[in-house]
């Protein structure tokens, strides 16, 4: 049975690709703060790496799908945090589990982004340049000094956006494909406490995307099961946004 690690995979779009994953017959190590196989904080270099070595433990070494899903959004307690959970770590598991994945049959690996990735304006570019030369502590001090989360949560998707299509090519000449899917608004708990903060709360209720509806989980998860599957074996680099048209509406001559 094809094995396949998952963060966030207690809630939330996490939780629907887990179900997705399992119901295409992969065995799921989910990984999270509670609620998973692997109970780890994404946050630290300490949980990053404790995460890593208890999925390699669990999978014998030999991962043949990754898919990172955890993430905090605008409402996170701090603004370093997002860049912490969001890119790094992210890019560090893609880094720590690259070598399972190679011993993997057709593995594939999954990063969900956003399209918040596109908003990322020059008030975010220098915490992308620290986020993508890998200095967290950097990163993390511009972010708590600028103060404004939506632009630290937009800088942490197109820094690991930028990171994943960065991996194309030596991945690629290892036969591991690895694509970013980016969501528009999904109606998950993260979404709900945006929807419920007194400073993003407006900004979220207008922004609708031309299907009319926020996004479900299980609509992401479609995607990303298709995009794990050997279906999409010639997808790779890719970022797909799944967003009720939001990408078009807003960048209609972008692509
Ligand atoms: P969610 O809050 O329902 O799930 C996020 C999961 O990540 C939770 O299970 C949480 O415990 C886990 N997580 C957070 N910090 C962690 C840490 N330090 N260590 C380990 N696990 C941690 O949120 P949702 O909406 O399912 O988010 C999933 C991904 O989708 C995130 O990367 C988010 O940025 C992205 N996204 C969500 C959108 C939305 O509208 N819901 C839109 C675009 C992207």
């Amino acid at each position: 049975m094809p094995i396949t690690a998952i963060t966030g995979s207690a809630s939330g779009i996490g939780a629907a690709v887990a179900s997705a994953m399992r119901a295409a017959g992969h065995q799921v190590i989910g990984i999270d703060r509670s609620n998973a196989e692997v109970i780890a904080d994404l946050s630290t270099p300490q949980g990053r790496d404790a995460a890593i070595a208890q999925v390699l433990e669990l999978s014998d070494g030999v991962l043949d799908g990754l898919i990172c899903c955890a993430g905090v959004g605008v409402t996170a307690p701090t603004c370093g945090l997002v860049l912490a959970v969001n890119y790094f770590g992210v890019s560090r598991l893609l880094d720590g589990l690259q070598g399972a994945l190679a011993r993997g049959q057709q593995a594939a690996a999954l990063v969900i982004g956003s399209v918040a990735a596109t908003h990322s304006g020059p008030n975010g570019q220098s915490m992308v340049d620290a986020m993508l030369a890998g200095d967290e502590d950097q990163a993390v001090a511009l972010a708590n000094s600028l103060g404004q989360s939506h632009v630290a949560y937009a800088a942490s998707k197109l820094a690991i956006s930028q990171y994943a299509r960065g991996l194309a090519l030596s991945w690629g000449k290892q036969g591991l494909r690895l694509n970013v899917v980016a969501p528009g608004a999904v109606a998950t708990p993260l979404h709900q406490a945006s929807l419920d903060d007194a400073r993003f709360g407006q900004a979220t209720r207008d922004f609708v995307a031309p299907l009319g509806r926020s996004g479900r989980p299980d609509e992401i998860a479609a995607m990303v099961a298709f995009l794990q599957s050997p279906h999409a074996s010639f997808v790779h680099g890719s970022v797909v946004f799944v967003d009720g048209g939001s990408d078009a509406m807003l960048r209609a001559s972008r692509f």
